[in-house]
Parts: structure tokens; C-alpha cells; sequence
């Protein structure tokens, strides 16, 4: 029980992607702390991160950031993206003077847990490229087979997915396909979701790995679950928390396009009814 001297609060943190992919995260967050205020952040004007340029992303997402930081009180920060976490990070935390957690693709879990020493890295095509992501496979995976897959056709995929589109099973296996180009690639037996939008469509990412390879049985992991307890760690400390479960949470865009309209019922399920546009110049 909390002592009556002490002033009670509840923590708002943001939640911040290219696009709706931070949900992912933002879910496995709201799982474990309820009472948490979140802010919901994408930044859609700038869509995808993964194909741009390493320059022009810190410099956008510093931007986004500072205003965001402007407008709201917000006491931690989470890039819910691995694209912009991979690159941008220790900018940001030197930047900004409030925890900040990121999202890196979660290769060593996967080598701890895979049987056959074969893995598929599964991200944008930048991510996949980051000097960062390649020092994760050499420290952790040094041992197994890390094959790599970057695709943004998968990112819009899962945009299409949450705005309620039919989805093309063709693009997914398409992309699905190219980890069986590799000699090992039937060996694979653990695929690491390094895109934060990747897990939206879990489901149809192993539909795709079984019509393609349907004798084998898979493990998708993602870093959704490890970032909410590296929240809730950076977070418990505080024993005047208000553990009140709230669900009424705030989604900014930063362009406010028509098919955020399409995108409402999805928002509205992850608790983020408030929908506002934010102007970044
Ligand atoms: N959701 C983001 C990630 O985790 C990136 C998607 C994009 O390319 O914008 O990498």
C-alpha cells in the first residue's frame, strides 16, 4: 500500500514508429502495465524508415522528437521501431534527458533457442544492413546460421493489415522465399521479426513458411515482451505509482492522410481513440 504522504502518479510514456508497427510493442506494454498513460506516435509523413538514408533518419527523428517532447509531459521514451533504434539511439539518448529504450532485433534469445543452428533475420532492408545488427550475430550468434531477409514490401503489408485491406498472399511469399534460396534455408527452424510492424502479421508470416516449407515447425520471436519488462523495470522503482488500469490513450500522425480513417477501428482496439495531428517543420 502507498504511503498517504506520498504524491501519486501515473507515468506517460511515448510509444514512437514510422507507422503503426510501435503498436506491436505498445500492446505487449499495455499487457504488463494497464495503468500506464501512452502516447502513440507515428510518424506517417516519413514513411517507411527503412529506406532511408542514415543521415536524414537521426536528423527526422530528432525532429519528431523534440516536438513531441514540446507538446507533451512524458516520462520515458520507447523507439517501438528496430529500424531507428539500430542508428539512432545513442543520438537520442544524448539528446534528450529522459530514459529511452529501443527496439534491436532479438537474435540472442533466438540463438539460445533454436535446435537446428539455423536462424532467419526477418527486417526493413536497413535494418539488416546496420553495423549494429551485424555485432549482435557476431557477439550472440556466432555459433549458427543467421540468414537474412530485408523487405518493405512486409512493412506495407502490415499498414494494409491494420487499415483492414485484403492482404496478396503472393507478396508475402515472395519475400517468405528468399530465406529458401539459401543452401540452409530448409534448416531453418527460429525466425527473429526485427521490424516492429513484422508481428502483426505473425500469423500470415507462418502460413507463408508452411505453404513453402510444410514439414518443418517454426519459432517466431519478436522483442515486444522484453521491452515491456525493460519499461516496466525503468518504471517500478516508483512505489507512488497509480496502478488504476486506464484505456484511453492519444495517437499522433504527422500527416493526417485519409486513410487514418481506415486505420481508426485498429487505434481503437490498442485504446488510442484520440487521434491528432502533429505539424513538423
Ligand atoms: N517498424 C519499423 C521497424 O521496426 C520500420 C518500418 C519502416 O520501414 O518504416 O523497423
Amino acid at each position: 500500500m502507498n504511503s498517504p504522504s506520498l504524491i501519486q502518479t501515473r507515468p506517460s510514456i511515448l510509444v514512437f514508429d514510422s507507422g503503426v508497427g510501435g503498436l506491436s510493442v505498445a500492446a505487449e506494454i499495455q499487457k504488463k502495465m494497464p495503468f500506464l498513460q501512452i502516447v502513440y506516435a507515428s510518424d506517417n509523413a516519413f514513411f517507411p524508415y527503412g529506406t532511408k538514408g542514415e543521415t536524414e533518419l537521426i536528423t527526422r527523428v530528432d525532429k519528431v522528437l523534440s516536438k513531441i517532447l514540446s507538446l507533451h509531459k512524458i516520462d520515458l521514451i520507447v523507439i517501438a521501431c528496430n529500424t531507428a533504434s539500430t542508428l539512432t539511439l545513442p543520438h537520442c539518448r544524448e539528446r534528450f534527458p529522459l530514459p529511452i529504450v529501443g527496439v534491436v532485433p532479438a537474435i540472442k534469445p533466438a540463438a539460445q533457442l533454436t535446435r537446428t543452428r539455423v536462424i532467419g533475420l526477418l527486417a526493413t532492408p536497413a535494418t539488416v544492413a546496420r553495423p549494429y545488427t551485424q555485432d549482435l550475430i557476431k557477439e550472440h550468434a556466432a555459433s549458427c546460421k543467421v540468414l537474412s531477409v530485408g523487405s518493405s514490401e512486409l512493412v506495407a503489408t502490415a499498414e494494409k493489415k491494420l487499415r483492414g485491406e485484403i492482404l496478396d498472399t503472393q507478396t508475402i511469399d515472395s519475400v517468405i522465399k528468399q530465406f529458401f534460396d539459401h543452401p540452409d534455408g530448409s534448416k531453418m527452424d527460429t525466425l527473429v521479426l526485427a521490424c516492429t510492424h513484422f508481428p502483426l502479421i505473425r500469423d500470415e508470416i507462418l502460413a507463408s513458411l508452411h505453404r513453402i516449407s510444410p514439414d518443418q515447425s517454426y519459432l517466431l520471436i519478436d522483442s515486444g515482451e522484453a521491452i515491456a519488462r525493460r519499461v516496466e523495470s525503468l518504471l517500478l522503482n516508483n512505489d507512488a505509482l497509480i496502478t488504476e488500469k486506464i484505456d484511453k490513450h492519444q495517437a499522433l500522425f504527422t500527416k493526417m492522410s485519409a486513410d487514418i480513417e481506415n486505420l481508426k477501428p485498429a487505434l481503437s482496439k490498442y485504446g488510442f481513440d484520440q487521434v491528432e495531428f502533429i505539424d513538423i517543420v
